[in-house]
């Protein structure tokens, strides 16, 4: 039986990429993560509730109550296990809540990063080795392309970004966060490992990427938290931009299964933009209008005007690079099919406030 090992396997995508190679694949799945984004995030951060049911509905998963900065201690586990793929993602995934921590951040990031690679090259250099990066290493230099303002949201008024942001795009003198800073440094070097060693290493830089498990919060997790806000009858804050600003969702399902296409025929320090495309793409007034019409519930919110630092006002992946070096893979989740399987998720949650009123989200979707 083959192994995979999946780092941050409580948190959204290694959730789904656990479930993914344990019920499509057959495999004996090995999770690494030490519910780190309860310590980032407060309570509602938590994970553990993911950990559990991962415990309880997959076979062949086993939980490893590990940190990814322990470089001793992941050594040992990937000599050990010698997976035939690694999925590294676990991260301290904020922009806004980096600044606050910064060495935490650099460290798990970057340096956890390292340890993951350095343990692949010693252990199975010939196993796939995936990085979840992130569109942040292209700081707020996307914000320099020209933008036209339409009624609810903004979009690129040139049309060489007609189809998105490609890999080709500049990572270079802008503004990252101290986040995007550290994931450029993990993403360069995943680069390296594939590009100085061979290793059959990729990175996805991913934008929005969410789906029912996350444990969405108000520094991360856009849509989740958006969702959640509505389900819980609270009011949501909108930071500048006329709430017009665009991001590209694409359910973490469609990763999984990327990843699956990409460790079935791995290349070496690749680099894919991982988004919805423009087809998934919504702004934040536009996923209000969405999810009202989903949940029956007016959003309340309140508006800043100033923006999140290194904020993307308009974010939309070019996908042209994915499906063209795997065709056999596309997306299979629209968005509001996405957005449902949020609204039913947060409806039936554990730490949802709200009693539940009748059935389930979708008949009242439609009610
Ligand atoms: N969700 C998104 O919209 C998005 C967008 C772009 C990139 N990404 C990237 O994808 C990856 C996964 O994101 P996600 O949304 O699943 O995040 P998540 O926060 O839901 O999951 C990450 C998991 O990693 C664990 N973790 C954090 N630090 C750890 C450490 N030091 N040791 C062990 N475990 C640790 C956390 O407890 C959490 O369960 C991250 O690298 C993130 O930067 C996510």
């Amino acid at each position: 039986m083959k192994t995979i090992l999946v780092t941050g396997s409580s948190g959204l995508i290694g959730s789904e990429v656990c479930t993914y190679f344990a019920r499509e694949r057959g495999w004996a799945v090995h999770g690494v993560d030490n519910n780190q984004r309860a310590v980032f995030f407060g309570e509602q951060g938590d994970t553990r509730w993911n950990q559990h049911r991962l415990e309880r509905e997959l076979k062949g998963f086993r939980h490893h109550e590990l940190d990814v900065r322990d470089r001793a201690g992941i050594q040992a586990l990937v000599d050990q296990l010698r997976p035939a793929v690694i999925v590294h993602a676990a991260a301290q995934p904020s922009h806004d809540r980096a600044a606050a921590i910064p060495f935490d951040d650099f460290d798990t990031n970057a340096v956890g990063t390292l340890n993951l690679l350095e343990a692949a090259r010693r252990s199975c250099p010939e196993s796939p080795f995936v990085l979840m990066s992130t569109n942040k290493v292209y700081g707020d230099a996307p914000n320099t392309i020209p933008l036209r303002e339409l009624e609810t949201r903004w979009d690129y008024d040139d049309p060489a970004f007609a189809n998105g942001i490609p890999e080709s795009f500049t990572i270079d003198q802008s503004k990252h966060s101290l986040f995007g800073a550290s994931k450029v440094a993990a993403d360069v070097m995943t680069q390296e490992y594939g590009r100085y060693f061979n290793l059959p290493t990729c990175c996805l830089r991913g934008g929005c990427l969410t789906g029912p498990n996350h444990s969405g919060v108000e520094l991360h997790g856009f849509l989740s938290y958006l969702i959640k806000c509505n389900v819980d009858g609270r009011q949501y804050t909108v930071f500048g931009y006329k709430g017009k600003q665009v991001r590209d969702n694409i359910h973490a399902l469609d990763v999984a299964r990327f990843i699956a296409a990409f460790a079935d025929a791995p290349r070496a320090g690749e680099v894919y933009n991982l988004g919805g495309g423009r087809q998934n793409s919504c702004s934040i007034l536009e996923a209000f209008a969405i999810t009202e019409g989903m949940t029956g519930k007016k959003q309340s919110y309140s508006y800043v005007d100033q923006a999140r630092a290194g904020d993307h006002i308009c974010y939309i992946s070019d996908l042209r690079k994915m499906r063209s070096h795997y065709p056999g893979w596309d997306l299979t989740r629209s968005l509001t099919d996405t957005m449902r399987e949020i609204v039913e998720a947060w409806e039936n949650h554990p730490t949802t406030q709200k009693p539940r009123r009748g059935g389930p989200g979708r008949a009242r979707a439609n009610a």
